[in-house]
Order: C-alpha cells, then structure tokens, then sequence
C-alpha cells in the first residue's frame, strides 16, 4: 500500500492493566498485544509503520522489528501522541492510517477495506465503526441528520442521550494527513481527563466542511479494546476459538474445544486429532494423521511428522520428531532430534541443560528406548539401537547403530 504511512498509538502505561508491564506488551497466546496490530498492518499491505511509545520504551522496540518509532515524552493524550509524529512525518501531502496498540482483533481485510474507501471517496477521514452490546468505554459516534459522522464524543464526556448510542469509535482512522495535523492544532484539552483527544479532529473537521466516511466491522469482536486484564482474558478466549475453528475448517479434529489452546502461528495437517487438555505453542508444525494429547504440552520450535502419537503429559521444545515415532507417556524431550519408527518410552527424559548449555539428543531410524530412561546430553543413539529400561546415558557416550544399552551408567549388553 503506497503513500500510507500507519501510527500505531502505544505510548500508555495502560493505568487500568495495574502492571509493570506496557499494556501492549501483555502476551495474548504467546504474542504480545501490540504484535497483533503490526502483523494485521503488514497483512493488509501497509509497509510504512511508526509507532508512537513512552511508557516502558526500550521494552517495546525490542518486540517490533520493521517499525519507526516517535517517543512521546508526556502522556498528554491520543491526540497530543499523534502530534508527537508529525514531525517523522516526511509526506505530508499523503494519507495516515490511525490505529491503537490495544485492539489486537482488528483483521487485516477490515484494514485493506478502510484503506479503500478513504482512497475512492476522498474524505478527510475515514473511520472505523462498530455496533456492540455494551458501549461502555468507548468513544461514540454522533450522526447528523443525513446520517453523516459528525462528531465522537467519548465516554466520560457522554450525555444520557448520547451514552445509549451503540455505534462506538473502534480507533482505527484514515486521514489526510495535512488535514488532520491541521485540525489537531486547535484541539484543547480541556475535557474530565485534561487530555488532547484525537477524536475531537473529526468535529473541528466537520465543522470546516470536510467529508467524514465511515467503514463499519463485520466481526463486533475486531471493535475490542483491551484496557485491563478481564478485557486480556476476554480477547485471549475469542483468538483462541478463532484458531481452533480455523484448524477444525482445515481438517483437524478438537475433540475438547474448552481446554484446547493453540497458539495462533501453528500448523496441523489433514485429520490429526488433538485430544483434550492440551496446549500447543508457537512456532509448531504437526504433520497429518498424528494423535496428539490428552494433557500434551508442545513448546515453541517443535516439528511433528505424519502419524506420530504424542500421548499424555509429555512435554516436549525445540525437538523435531520423524514420521510414525510414538512419545506416549509422561516424557520430556528438549533439544531432541528424533527419526523415524521410533519408540520412547513412558517417563524417558532428556537432560538437555547441563547447567550453561542446552545439548543436544539425537534418536535415530527405529531405535528403541526403554522405560524411565535418562539420555544425558549431547548424545546420540543409534540406528535399531535399544536402551534398556531405567538405563542413564552418559553425555557423548553415544550408543552405535543396533546395538542394545542397559543400566547406570549404560553398558554395552553383551548379547
Ligand atoms: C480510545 C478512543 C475512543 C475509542 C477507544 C477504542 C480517544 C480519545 N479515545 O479510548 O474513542 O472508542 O480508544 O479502543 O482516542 N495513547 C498514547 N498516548 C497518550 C494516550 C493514549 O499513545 O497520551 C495510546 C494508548 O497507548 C492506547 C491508545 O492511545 O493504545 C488509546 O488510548 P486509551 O487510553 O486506551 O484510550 P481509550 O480510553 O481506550
Ligand atoms: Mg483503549
């Protein structure tokens, strides 16, 4: 998307969070709250993003590769933060993209379709909008009589008149950007919070004659803004459901879609089956056919080929795993590579941490390993070779090809 450039508004503390933690840092399944925002953008074909932070600065930069970044210094309000921006600014005569750092649902096609619409109408502006249930918090949109966008007036500044209006202000603008640095000039703070409002732009440009447009939300959950943790865990809840649902569309059987989390970057093949209770995170890929869970619990950077069974309570990170191998039982596999047709069984451990270094276990083709074993490592286990139950193995006291380990430490079984 050329000639746009998008400010994402991140600059809060996030009062209402009671934390520590920026509030566009909270994690939703894995990802800060903030990322959700950026990757819509990039999605939506927008490259040129700026974000505006304050509170907890440093801390941000780091979770946002690709973007410009504008410090404001006093949190003087959503207007004042856009302000802070101008000066960044190197294409006035171009069009701005407003979006806030808290509304992690907005989807890139609702983004593309604003775009859109502001671009063929030629409004000042164009906003996003949507009807929900329960407007409290919200910015409401005032309509004249030819049913035009007017004004927003916010929540604390609300009338009873105006408090039961249900269309709200999701805060993902479009602007000409001359036109609204312009009318942002002249907006005062004086309101309940002392703060300069954004959205009093669209009125002093209402009031010039300029076209205000609106773009409603498909989805009334895109509108969600997160200002504390129930409204964390609200969100968290609605990704999750739309991750399942999209897996379940793909061909994935949920057995329990109510204890089920699945991170949303995951990938599972054609009629694998996940099992109640389990918890898969990011950065994994589950090939077809596999029976995963019940009480599974995958770690980022995993890879899982066709048809193997990951059973109960076992955990496994950073491991890739071949086509057919079984992990049924109470097993913990780190740093791990595993081959084909193999068996682990129940209560095998891989000791990957030495204290100062993750190590390394490599489990080759069809090797057998016994119950309760601990593999120590870097180690590595041979093709068709088979490791006794409760046997420990050494660190670097690799087990070659076919041949059969037992005890503690593990020793060659004489056959
Ligand atoms: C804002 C809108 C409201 C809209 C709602 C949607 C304003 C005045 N109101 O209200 O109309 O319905 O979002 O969720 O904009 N921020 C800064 N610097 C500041 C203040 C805020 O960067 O000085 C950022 C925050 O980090 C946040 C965003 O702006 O990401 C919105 O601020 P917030 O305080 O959450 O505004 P709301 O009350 O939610
Ligand atoms: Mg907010």
């Amino acid at each position: 998307m050329k000639n746009i450039v998008a400010i994402v508004l991140a600059a809060g503390r996030g009062t209402r969070m009671k934390s520590e933690v920026p509030k566009v840092l909270h994690n939703i399944l894995g990802i800060p709250m903030i990322s959700y925002v950026t990757v819509s953008l990039k999605n939506a074909g927008v490259k040129d993003i700026m974000a505006v932070i304050g509170y907890g600065a440093d801390a941000v930069k780091k979770v946002l590769p690709d973007v410009r970044f504008v410090i404001q210094r006093k949190l003087l309000g959503s207007g004042d933060a856009v302000l802070c921006a101008k000066k960044a600014f190197n294409k006035p005569s171009g069009d701005v993209l407003i979006i806030c750092g808290d509304t992690p649902l907005v989807k890139a096609k609702t983004i593309k379709k604003l775009i859109e619409k502001h671009k063929s109408s030629g409004a000042s502006a164009t906003l996003l909008s949507a009807k929900v249930k329960d407007p409290t918090g919200y910015g409401r949109i005032i309509r004249d009589d030819s049913n035009k966008v007017a004004k927003i007036v916010e929540d604390l500044e609300a009338s009873l008149y105006e408090e039961i209006i249900e269309e709200i202000n999701v805060g993902t603008y479009c602007f000409k950007a001359k036109d609204l640095f312009e009318a942002l000039s002249s907006v005062k703070p004086d309101n309940v919070k002392k703060e300069v409002y954004l959205t009093d732009a669209i009125a002093i440009l209402c009031s010039k004659g300029k076209i205000i447009e609106s773009v409603s939300v498909e989805d009334a959950d895109e509108a969600i803004g997160i200002n504390d943790r129930i409204g964390l865990a609200g969100v968290a809840h609605i990704l999750k459901h739309r991750k399942l649902e999209e897996l379940m569309a793909g061909g994935v059987t949920i057995e329990d879609p109510a204890t089920t989390v699945i991170y949303p970057n995951v990938e599972i093949g054609r009629d694998s089956i996940i099992y109640p209770n389990t918890l898969i995170e990011q950065d994994v890929v589950v090939g077809r056919r596999c029976h995963i869970g019940p009480f599974a619990r995958i770690r980022p950077d995993v890879k899982i080929d066709d048809e193997v069974e990951v059973g109960n309570f076992v955990e496994l990170v950073r491991t890739r795993i071949g086509a057919r191998s079984k992990v049924k039982h109470h097993t913990y596999l780190g740093d791990a590579v595993v081959g084909k047709y193999v068996n682990i069984g129940a209560g095998t451990i891989t000791a990957n941490y030495d204290g100062k270094h993750k190590n390394r276990t490599i489990i080759e083709d069809r090797a057998f390993i016994g119950v309760g074993s601990i593999l120590i490592a870097p180690v590595k286990i041979g093709k068709r070779a088979v490791v006794g139950a409760g046997a420990v193995v050494p660190k670097n006291r690799n087990v070659p090809e076919g041949i059969t380990v037992v005890g503690v430490p593990a020793r060659i079984l004489k056959s």
